[in-house]
């Protein structure tokens, strides 16, 4: 059982979850994901580290509550106990060794991820140029976090309640068109931001990694559930991921796949009791 130490709300949707763990906390890296379960009856859902801290032994989790694995784990408090917490699963981010400046570009709750991708580079002196986006102003998130480990911190809302106007595919363009020379970038947020980031850099030869987030069942690489075609070879997003490069993943593919079960995760939240069904 994993005790949950700190809830925090950061819009209607997203909830941020600091997590007793401190076996995971220990050997955790950017990059790498755990595996959870609410209680008996719950789905086995995976998400990605957004921090840790090794001497409190907390591993934060950030999530929106989107399907009724989410929305029952949305509704545990500060002291309440996850039944299943396993990790860190995956590859931890790669990075070449003489890069000097990186864009970092976090879409919606993707930013979660972005977040600590970002505060690594940062500490190890590398220039970062931070794009966040999001739909409106209601739902930014994580913005003095993100401006604390970032040297340029854009900020982007589709109806431009705030920040600029626009999808963050338009400042890194704006940026790569007036000159900026980043050594690599790194694209974590919705299937499509993603492929249009890549559709950005691959004119112009930057490497771009991207973060996957196929459906996962056993996240040990022996269902085949979290199965993408990278190069055009079958890969598995739980041990060869979930970060892959870009230029050769079959965006358009993963789309189909990661649609097939939308109708599933649709949850319904008894107004009476706040209890949550399936379907
Ligand atoms: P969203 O749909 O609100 O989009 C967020 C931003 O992404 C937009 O404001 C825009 O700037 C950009 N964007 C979206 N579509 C685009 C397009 N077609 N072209 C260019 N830019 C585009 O995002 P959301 O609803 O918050 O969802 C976030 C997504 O991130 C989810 O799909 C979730 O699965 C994914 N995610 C992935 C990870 C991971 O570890 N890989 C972690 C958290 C979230
Ligand atoms: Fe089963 Fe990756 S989740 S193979």
């Amino acid at each position: 059982m994993f005790k949950i130490i700190t809830k925090r709300q950061l819009n209607d949707q997203v909830v941020l979850m600091e997590v007793e763990a401190p076996f995971i906390a220990k050997k955790a890296q950017a990059g790498q994901f755990i595996i959870f379960r609410v209680d008996e009856k719950g789905e086995r859902i995976p998400l990605t580290i957004a921090d840790y801290d090794r001497e409190k032994g907390t591993v934060t989790i950030i999530f929106q509550t989107i399907g009724a694995s989410t929305q029952r784990l949305s509704l545990l408090n500060e002291g309440d106990y996850i039944l299943d917490f396993v990790g860190p699963l995956g590859v931890a981010t790669h990075f070449d060794k003489d890069i000097k400046k990186v864009a970092v570009i976090g879409g919606g709750v993707g930013c979660a991820i972005a977040y600590p991708q970002a505060k690594m580079l940062y500490n190890k002196s590398i220039e970062v140029d931070l794009i966040a986006g999001f739909r409106n102003k209601e739902i930014v998130i994580l913005e003095k976090e993100m401006k604390n480990v970032s040297t340029n911190l854009f900020i982007t809302t589709d109806d431009g309640s705030y920040g600029a106007k626009g999808f963050v595919t338009e400042v890194l363009k704006k940026q790569i068109d007036s000159g900026v020379k980043y050594d690599t970038v790194v694209a974590i947020g919705p299937i499509p931001m993603m492929k249009f980031v890549c559709d950005v850099t691959k004119p112009h030869n930057i490497k771009t990694l991207v973060s996957l987030n196929p459906i996962m069942i056993d996240g040990t690489g022996m269902c085949g559930g979290c199965r993408v075609t990278v190069n055009g070879e079958t890969k598995y997003a739980c041990v060869d991921g979930p970060d892959f490069d870009g230029h050769q993943v079959d965006f358009d593919e993963l789309m189909i796949r990661n649609a097939s079960y939308h109708s599933n995760e649709k949850a319904h939240i008894c107004r009476l009791t706040g209890g949550v069904n399936n379907g």
